[in-house]
């Protein structure tokens, strides 16, 4: 399995244009967008829609009466939606289906909707996934990091990371090689890299400690999303 990984907004930007055909890409964005959704499917979220910003997303929910608005910009709720974009928001929406708009992540799964398979990926489900891909290895992996604003975020790079580990992949670029290397660092204390990041700071300020707390759990989530004509729904590994 040969791994490509791409590290910052900009590169994002330009994945619409790439040829993704026979190519499996994971894209995390670990504060907080990757690890809502994960945490959503866990308990019982039946799809997310990721939208592309927030008038497509009031679109999507012309279409979908019943479905929820979540996301946020700027890190808060966006006026008019039903939730934000805090993982412990989404523990009781059990059998819904939410349309998400986020600053980064959605815009990065966006970004690689055209992939043959589309999975958002977390610390929270790194061994879900390690387990599908190497059953059902793809010719091609790529490992998205959303980032954040137009920076690279290390927690999304640990993420990649901890991924790399576990699949024991070798067929790396030089930048799986680094989140490689930042992985074998902090493998036991994924906590003090996230509340250390921009992102995990931001958050602490505004006493959201319990999330970034709650993103930096390693392999708890069973499940992950898997993208599926335009919605991304659960998947069980095993
Ligand atoms: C994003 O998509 O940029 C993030 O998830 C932002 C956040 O949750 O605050």
């Amino acid at each position: 399995m040969k791994i490509s990984t791409v590290l910052t907004p900009s590169e994002i930007t330009a994945l619409p244009s790439k040829d993704l055909g026979g190519t499996t890409a994971v894209v995390f964005d670990v504060l907080r967008a990757t690890s809502t959704m994960t945490t959503a499917f866990a308990h019982g979220v039946a799809a997310i829609y990721p939208a592309q910003d927030i008038s497509e997303a009031w679109d999507l929910r012309k279409k979908m009466p019943n479905a929820l608005l979540g996301g946020e910009r700027h890190g808060e709720k966006i006026e008019g939606f039903d939730l934000g974009n805090s993982p412990l928001e989404y523990r009781d929406r059990p059998g819904r289906e939410i349309i998400s708009t986020t600053t980064n992540g959605t815009i990065a799964l966006r970004a690689v909707a055209h992939a043959q398979q589309v999975i958002a990926g977390a610390l929270l489900n790194r061994a879900a996934i390690a387990e599908f891909l190497r059953n059902h290895p793809p010719s091609r992996l790529l490992l998205v990091c959303a980032g954040t604003g137009d920076e690279f975020a290390i927690e999304d790079g640990l993420a990649a990371g901890a991924l790399i580990a576990a699949l024991a992949a070798d067929d790396l670029d030089d930048a799986g090689r680094t989140l490689l290397a930042l992985w074998h660092c902090h493998a036991t204390d994924s906590l003090a890299v996230l509340a250390q990041s921009k992102n995990g700071r931001r958050l602490t300020e505004r006493g959201r400690e319990a999330e970034v707390e709650w993103c930096a759990q390693v392999d708890v989530c069973p499940s992950f999303g898997l993208l599926d004509g335009g919605a991304l729904r659960p998947f069980l590994a095993s």
